[in-house]
């Protein structure tokens, strides 16, 4: 009687993470940061290495997700600011990364982000060399960064909801994208023009205040965009916090709800989403900031950071540290 008991527990069991399993992918957290910490971003090095940014610190730091028990290392803590953002590969193993003074939740000192070069000497190294690559004194709140070509970086300003290029050789930055974009508007909201991916000819991004992906033709050498944006989808409800992204192959994208607790996966073509792991009411993947795919051998895994729901509490108040989560996606989809 136990006995069967017990197996109908197990059955039940199995047939509940089966079920799950063919909706969600396993999500295992490969490190918790103390209470309080708000990571923001990520970019995963060839090795597979991953580079984490904050809101709460000025720090950047470097993870290893492949080793047994996975401890983020202390790269660097910039002087006079708050908080690093966003990161972009730029050349293999060199990294140009935000860093700025946030003055309330989301809005930046103006005149206070700069922009920064990390480079690796040689593959897995742990010392980068760090130099500055720009001042951005027409930026207010740095966030989303994405590679244009091999002199040029754009960034998303989410308080002015501009997109500026900036010339890594010269240092100047200028709009490339400017505010007749209805798509970039915020409304009146912090945050609205946030992360920033290319495939191609265009330009994804997400727009926090807007709610919603879009994309837009541009120009390779500028960054100006050909025309009008376009929305490809909606966040899913809750709503309230689309955040970073990561374009996979076969016209995916990958995005982050921070108030669904959950990451979505768009079919960019169908304009349609499915969430692939975490849950609104749960602290699993508490207020996801960014995603990226894994390198150096780990290409089928989706990296995620997390502000913990330093900003939206889960549940109304829930509060845990910032975490680095990792989806395992399977060979299908990368
Ligand atoms: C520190 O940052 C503030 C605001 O960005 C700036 O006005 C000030 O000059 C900086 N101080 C130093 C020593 O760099
Ligand atoms: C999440 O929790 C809220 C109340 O905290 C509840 O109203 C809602 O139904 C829950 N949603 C799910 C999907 O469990
Ligand atoms: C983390 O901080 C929040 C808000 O300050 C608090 O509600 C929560 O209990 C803390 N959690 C832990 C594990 O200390």
């Amino acid at each position: 009687m136990l006995f069967l008991f017990h197996s109908l527990i197990l059955y039940l069991s199995l047939t509940h993470s089966l079920f799950c399993a063919a909706r969600q992918y396993p999500t295992t957290q490969l490190y918790q940061f103390p209470n309080g910490t708000f990571v923001e971003n990520l970019a995963v090095r060839p090795d597979g290495s991953i580079l984490l940014s904050f809101i709460t610190s000025p720090d950047l730091y470097l993870l290893h997700p492949s080793s047994p028990n996975p401890t983020p290392h202390l790269l660097h803590r910039f002087t006079n600011a708050t908080s690093t953002l966003g990161i972009t590969e730029t050349s293999p193993d060199t990294f140009i990364l935000a860093v700025t003074t946030i003055l309330t939740a989301a809005q930046g000192l103006p005149g206070s982000s700069s922009l920064w070069r990390i480079s690796f000497p040689f593959p897995k190294s742990t010392s980068p060399e760090i130099t500055l690559a720009a001042r951005i004194p027409a930026v207010v709140t740095p966030n989303g960064l994405v590679t244009l070509n091999r002199r040029k970086i754009l960034l998303a300003d989410s308080a002015q909801g501009l997109v500026f290029a900036v010339d890594l050789e010269t240092g100047v930055s200028t709009v490339a994208i400017g505010a007749e974009e209805p798509l970039f508007a915020n409304r009146g909201r912090p945050i609205s023009v946030n992360g920033l991916k290319i495939r191609g000819s265009r330009l994804y991004f997400t727009n926090t205040a807007l709610n919603l992906l879009g994309r837009v033709e541009i120009d390779r050498s500028t960054g100006a965009a050909r025309g009008l944006a376009e929305e490809v989808v909606e966040a899913l409800p809750p709503g309230k916090g689309y955040g970073d992204l990561a374009l996979g192959g076969g016209g995916v994208a990958y995005v982050t709800n921070a108030a669904g607790n959950f990451v979505e996966r768009v079919d960019v073509r169908r304009r349609r989403q499915v969430v692939i792991a975490g849950e609104v009411n749960s602290t699993e993947i508490a207020e996801p900031t960014a995603v990226a795919l894994g390198r150096g051998g780990e290409e089928d895994v989706l990296f995620v950071t997390t502000g913990g729901g330093l900003l939206i509490p889960v549940n109304g108040g829930e509060i845990v540290g910032g975490q680095v989560v990792a989806i395992k996606l399977g060979r299908r989809y990368r």
